[in-house]
């Protein structure tokens, strides 16, 4: 297996390139089953997750080809509607073709994806959605076992909890049903916003785009004529490079970003004592004074968002002062906290609340990654601690950051991949 050697006490300088949003691109490329074109896709991050489900896609049939930074998708050789437990196992977000298929075939079988590091994360809301819609759905040997003979009806759903992927589902599922869709509770991240987008400008009436309120026109199960699209910057590949040149107090600039989706991520910044500048596509930090210490909420957007709590909670560390970090989403996402205990951070968990103190100093030392974004902020930590950090089990960083020994590099980073 690889493990990432980086060492400590740098400061950075130049620019990173952010690449396609993983979490746009998931749901983008799931909606690639209600088509009946052959879809260009450019910009899609060149991370595991998205070669994971690009090879379901193929599993059951579909054809997908990169060549020259496109991706060209064609759903119309799909055979197969079943998503086995051998993919989904490592990629819950497999979830999203549940939707799709079940809209197109009107039957489908996906293994339900289980729990993962952070969480328990169910799919309950999923399930009772597309019940409201007349699907017949039962768990069997841990398939979701989902039918729809006659076809999914419109109807109004009231999402009890904000899920992500769950809307994003509901969305596609809507696009191909009889009638008309209202989705209430919906989510408003931008890769969702997105997904909506494409939709419309592919010929499903879509209303209340980027509100907690969708109108999704179903085609009656008439499949769609997907525009090409290119996949929107992610923004927290952006919002996790920002705190890289944060945490090594540098002048760093982020090119092919979207200041607008990281609204809340910047006003902490500012908040601690860094100055953002910001264009059209591209943010710059400047270098603190002091690094202040901040209170950290994680909520659903626009609020802060939880993928940015572990990057946060590395560069907590390097503020003078108590910082307060609660994860309001998920029940086990400070699984980083211990390895950077180790480092010698200074934190206290109570249940949901992670009390860092600093200014502290930390060192080197082997650590493991859990889980994707814990694993932004080990690298994080690595940049500042003293010594030399090995941060092993990438495989999980692989999944959602393209390159990032490369961009580190770039900008003056001693990091290099290893094999244990
Ligand atoms: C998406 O996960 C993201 N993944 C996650 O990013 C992100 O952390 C999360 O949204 C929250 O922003 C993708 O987009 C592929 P949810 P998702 O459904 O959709 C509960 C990363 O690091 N819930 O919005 O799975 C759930 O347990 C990943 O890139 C139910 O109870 O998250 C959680 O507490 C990690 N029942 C809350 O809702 C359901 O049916 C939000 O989950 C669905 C969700």
């Amino acid at each position: 297996m690889d493990y990432l050697q980086l060492k400590g006490s740098q400061s950075l300088s130049g620019e990173i390139k952010i690449s396609g949003a993983k979490n746009a691109s998931l749901p983008l490329i799931a909606m690639t089953i209600l088509a009946k074109n052959n879809v260009k896709i450019s910009n899609l991050p060149h991370v595991a997750d998205i070669n994971t489900l690009l090879k379901l896609l193929s599993n059951l049939g579909a054809t997908c080809e990169r060549n020259n930074g496109y991706m060209h998708v064609d759903t119309s050789t799909l055979h197969e509607t079943k998503a086995t437990y051998d993919i989904v196992k490592t990629m819950r977000a497999s979830i999203l073709v549940l939707g799709p298929l079940l809209a197109r075939f009107g039957k489908c079988e996906v293994s339900l994806p289980g729990g993962c590091a952070i969480g328990q994360r169910p799919v309950d809301l999923h399930l009772k959605a597309l019940e409201q819609m007349g699907a017949n759905i039962e768990i069997k040997s841990g398939y979701i076992e989902a039918t729809a003979p006659n076809g999914l009806q419109g109807c109004d759903i009231i999402f009890d909890k904000i899920t992500v992927t769950g809307t994003a589902n509901i969305v596609m599922a809507a696009s191909l049903a009889n009638g008309i869709t209202n989705i209430t509770n919906a989510a408003r991240e931008p890769e969702v916003v997105q997904l909506c987008e494409i939709l419309n400008k592919s010929g499903v009436k879509i209303e209340g785009i980027g509100s907690a309120i969708l109108t999704i026109s179903g085609t009656n199960g008439k499949l769609i004529d997907i525009v090409d699209f290119s996949v929107i910057p992610d923004r927290i590949e952006a919002g996790t490079y920002l705190c890289a040149g944060a945490i090594t107090n540098s002048k760093l600039t982020i090119i092919n970003a979207d200041p607008s989706h990281l609204g809340a991520v910047l006003a902490k910044l500012e908040e601690m004592g860094f100055s953002i500048e910001s264009s059209l596509d591209s943010i710059t930090i400047h270098p603190a004074d002091e690094i202040k210490p901040v209170k950290i909420i994680t909520q659903e957007y626009p609020a802060f968002p939880t993928d940015m709590q572990a990057q946060f909670m590395a560069l907590a560390t390097q503020a003078n002062g108590v910082s307060i970090i609660e994860e309001k989403l998920f029940e086990n996402r400070f699984m980083h906290v211990s390895e950077l205990q180790r480092m010698g951070a200074d934190i206290s968990l109570n249940g949901h609340t992670a009390t860092v103190s600093g200014k502290t100093k930390l060192s080197g030392t082997d650590v493991m990654a859990t889980d994707l974004r814990a694993s932004s902020a080990l690298v994080l930590a690595g940049l500042i601690a003293d010594g030399t950090t090995d941060i092993h089990r990438i495989y999980h960083l692989d999944r959602g950051y393209d390159s990032l020994d490369k961009k580190l590099q770039n900008v003056g980073v001693d990091i290099v991949r290893l094999s244990e």
